[in-house]
């Protein structure tokens, strides 16, 4: 029996997070429970509010008064390098990428003093990771656990949007991802729905508040809808095919998370989803998301997403791109994009220069039309735009108004939460360092500052962004002793490469292409009392287009870790990179790891407070970490076969040249200083009816001799359904901080959103039967399962 309906993805969360005050009750022992949910389900509480009816009434008297030719403007969105005069004074509807705030106010008064109708433009930005103050890369911020991380970084981002008048930002990113070679990766939480929901939903939240018209909040666009985190072969843009159930068990939830927190616009992809390109889907955009959903905000489609949808060469032969295939000429990509669902066309102008001739022709209709500008209006209208319509320019060209100290401190707190300490091993560990004794820094990215920030890093290197502090500045600034710099080898940063990339950069070249500076590293190592290796990848090695075919760290970094790590000293190596590498031969000959990703403009610091052991690092992987490239796509959250996998058997779903089937690093790892217990989880009940709640409580102590944060995690498994379900999957986790000897309990609730899945006819189905509950530090390190049973 099915019962059909109930779940939609994670949103209908209610829970008691428990909190140790231990300090009131001494050192070990007692636990008091205090009242609040924990961090995920709060963040995952729904707040979209409903339409204001003010608001509607507006729109539909604007709405009434416009040509033609006025509502394909507003469906426009146009790119800094494109906008003109002109444009603005036709009601051009919007324009992404133009920052400097005097041409926002040039064209926005235009817009508003000299179309017939003043509607304002809506100026939009990537503001991912922060606008100048930058924050770690989304895959490090998922790396923290801690909705509060990612909130914190919107929330900062949004007010330094705003203040230039930028008023949407492309924001979050959500699309899970098992595809370490795919650059993009680096952009959202990482391999699991569940985490990639939270965080997105806490990052609509924050950038959003409860009123976008604030000035200090902007409305947030979740993308790319949807399932453009899985190209084959890792390749961006790359064709998804995917069964209804994946699509909406693992990649949808994080979108529906972002919409039900109130993200009002949407990024349709480029990617083909089962042969339909994500921005001429009327599934993914209509059926799903606007009429299942009950989603009132807009869709824009992705730079030149519409145009790609022809044939090529394209009809007419522009200078965009071409070859989805689904659509003979520009007119017809126009109306195949309309008549999805989608409401703005990016960069591609074919709806404002065919419209007309598509509705006489009844190619696309004039409903749908008022639809898209309905949308984009109401949007507007909520965002206060025709209120306030303006910047105040000497505001968004003060240096003082960004980078401000309260800010700069949240980026180095979320910083050194993001990272993750995957090694620490030796009597004595290597870490924490030792600020008394001398420290030799080595390695291509050691006071390296604009690799720091990651992709898509905002203005964070202009001239009003606070500077990145680089690794050794930070060291250095926390040592009592010497700490020397030797980079030992080049580093290459190319964005835009020669003839975009012809013939393909070689990731060898670009960063430690030789060994001639290794002596000098080796001596440098010999000289000083501790040593730590800055290792990883340029930020232009992930983000957009930026695949890679390896996984291994680039060019001759290897060697260099192994020749210092002859010396006998203790190594410790910090990684900055933006994908899970595999790390098999790091891991050989490094005494110590810390994964920092991009962590910002506070890099140097974060990391220093990380590695002197100021901050216990307690993030955790949001990522697998396979061993070798070939073992891709690898993840904690696949289904079950009938050949599990077993190193010692033949005839089962193994590599026969690999002696293990278990990744380097699992997903959910990492280490602290200090050590923890995880309880078991205990169940309120053993059997429920699928209208009913399971109250799930885990203990956690923290057992070793300094304050730490253990990140609990809470996993479910449906050990018998009719489709395979994932041999575990993520459904709480809560970041605690415990000192030495205390506890604390964390409690989740779970209904029906959590007993069932969705099936391939796109039912959500919940079925008789047990539910196993897995409590953990990771997702190996997990207790044995308890039991309820769905009745
Ligand atoms: C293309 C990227 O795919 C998307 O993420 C971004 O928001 C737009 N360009 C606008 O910059």
């Amino acid at each position: 029996m099915a019962l059909s309906g109930a779940g939609s993805g994670f949103g209908r969360r209610t829970t008691t997070a428990l909190a140790v005050l231990a300090l009131t009750l001494g050192v070990t022992g007692g636990v008091v429970v205090a009242a609040g949910g924990s961090d995920d389900e709060q963040a995952l509480a729904p707040s979209r509010k409903p339409a204001s009816q003010g608001i509607e009434h507006k729109v539909d008297v604007l709405l009434a008064k416009m040509t033609t030719e006025e509502k394909l403007q507003q469906v426009q969105l146009l790119s800094d390098g494109q906008i003109t005069d002109a444009d603005a004074k036709a009601g051009v509807g919007s324009v992404f990428s133009l920052v400097d705030p005097e041409k926002i106010n040039h064209f926005q008064h235009l817009a508003v003093e000299e179309s017939r109708l003043g509607i304002p433009i809506l100026f939009a930005y990537d503001t991912i990771h922060g606008y100048r103050t930058i924050f770690p890369v989304p895959l490090g911020a998922a790396s923290s656990f801690d909705p509060k991380v990612a909130a914190a970084d919107h929330e900062v981002g949004a007010k330094e949007s705003a203040l230039v008048g930028l008023k949407q930002i492309y924001s979050p990113m959500v699309d899970v991802s098992h595809e370490p070679r795919w650059g993009r990766i680096v952009e959202g939480a990482g391999e699991d729905p569940y985490l990639n929901s939270v965080m997105a939903a806490a990052r609509v939240k924050a950038a959003q508040g409860t009123d976008y018209s604030a000035p200090d909040k902007v409305v947030t666009s979740v993308k790319h809808y949807v399932a453009y985190g899985q190209p084959e072969g890792g390749r961006d843009y790359n064709t998804t095919d995917m069964s209804e159930q994946r699509l909406r068990n693992i990649y949808l939830p994080p979108f529906k998370a972002a919409i039900d927190a109130g993200s009002d616009t949407v990024m349709c992809s480029f990617n083909a989803i089962n042969g339909l390109p994500g921005c001429a889907n009327t599934y993914t955009e209509t059926d799903i998301l606007k009429d299942e959903w009950g989603f009132d905000g807009f869709v824009e489609s992705d730079y030149t997403a519409v145009a790609e949808l022809r044939a090529c060469p394209g009809v007419p032969n522009d200078n965009f791109p071409c070859g989805h295939q689904v659509a003979a000429d520009a007119p017809s990509a126009a109306a195949m994009a309309l008549m999805a669902g989608t409401d703005s066309e990016m960069v591609s102008k074919y709806l404002v220069t065919y419209g007309e001739e598509l509705l006489d022709q009844g190619r696309i209709t004039m409903a749908r039309l008022d639809d898209a500008v309905r949308r984009i209006l109401r949007v507007k209208f909520r965002a206060g735009l025709f209120d306030n319509p303006y910047v105040d320019v000497a505001k968004a060209l003060d240096p003082a108004s960004f980078g401000k100290p309260a800010d700069l401190q949240a980026a180095r707190d979320a910083a050194a939460r993001s990272m993750v300490l995957l090694k620490n091993a030796g009597e004595p560990a290597p870490l924490p360092l030792d600020p008394d004794k001398t420290t030799a820094v080595i390695g291509p990215f050691g006071d390296d500052g604009p690799d720091m920030l990651g992709g898509w890093s905002g203005r964070g290197d202009d001239d009003l962004a606070p500077d990145p502090v680089t690794l050794v500045e930070g060291l250095r600034a926390q040592s009592n002793a010497e700490v020397t710099f030797t980079q030992a080898c080049n580093r290459v940063n190319t964005f835009d490469p020669p003839n975009n990339a012809n013939p393909p950069l070689d990731p060898e070249d670009e960063v430690c292409a030789d060994d001639s500076g290794f002596d000098e590293a080796v001596t440098a190592a010999t000289d000083a009392e501790q040593v730590v290796l800055a290792l990883g990848e340029t930020r232009e090695m992930s983000s957009e287009a930026n695949a890679r075919s390896d996984l291994d760290l680039p060019g001759m970094q290897e060697e260099l870790l192994e020749a210092v790590a002859e010396t006998g000293k203790p190594v410790v190596v910090v990684l900055f990179n933006g994908r899970p590498l595999a790390l098999p031969r790091v891991a050989a000959s490094a005494d110590a790891i810390l994964e920092a990703w991009y962590p910002g403009t506070e890099a140097g610091n974060a990391a220093a407070d990380v590695l002197y052991g100021v901050v216990n690092p307690g993030g955790k992987l949001p990522v697998t970490f396979p061993r070798k490239v070939g073992t891709v796509p690898l993840y904690y959250n696949h289904e079950p076969t009938g050949r599990p996998c077993s190193p010692t058997f033949k005839w089962n779903s193994r590599y026969r040249d690999l002696d293990t089937c278990k990744p380097l690093y699992e997903f959910g790892f990492g280490l602290s200083y200090t050590t923890f217990d995880v309880s078991a989880p205990a169940l309120n009940k053993t059997s429920v009816k699928p209208d009913g709640k399971v109250r799930v409580r885990i203990d956690v102590t923290n057992t070793g001799s300094v304050t730490g944060d253990e990140v609990v995690q809470m996993y479910l498994h449906d050990p018998v359904a009719s489709i395979s379900q994932p041999v575990k999957r993520l459904r709480g986790f809560q970041r605690v901080t415990l000192g030495a000897g205390e506890s604390t309990t964390v409690t989740f609730t779970l209904d029906k959103s959590d007993f069932g899945f969705w099936d391939n006819s796109g039912e959500y189905v919940v079925e008789p039967g047990e539910i196993e509950v897995y409590s953990g530090s990771s997702s190996e390190l997990v207790s044995a399962a308890k039991t309820f049973t769905i009745t």
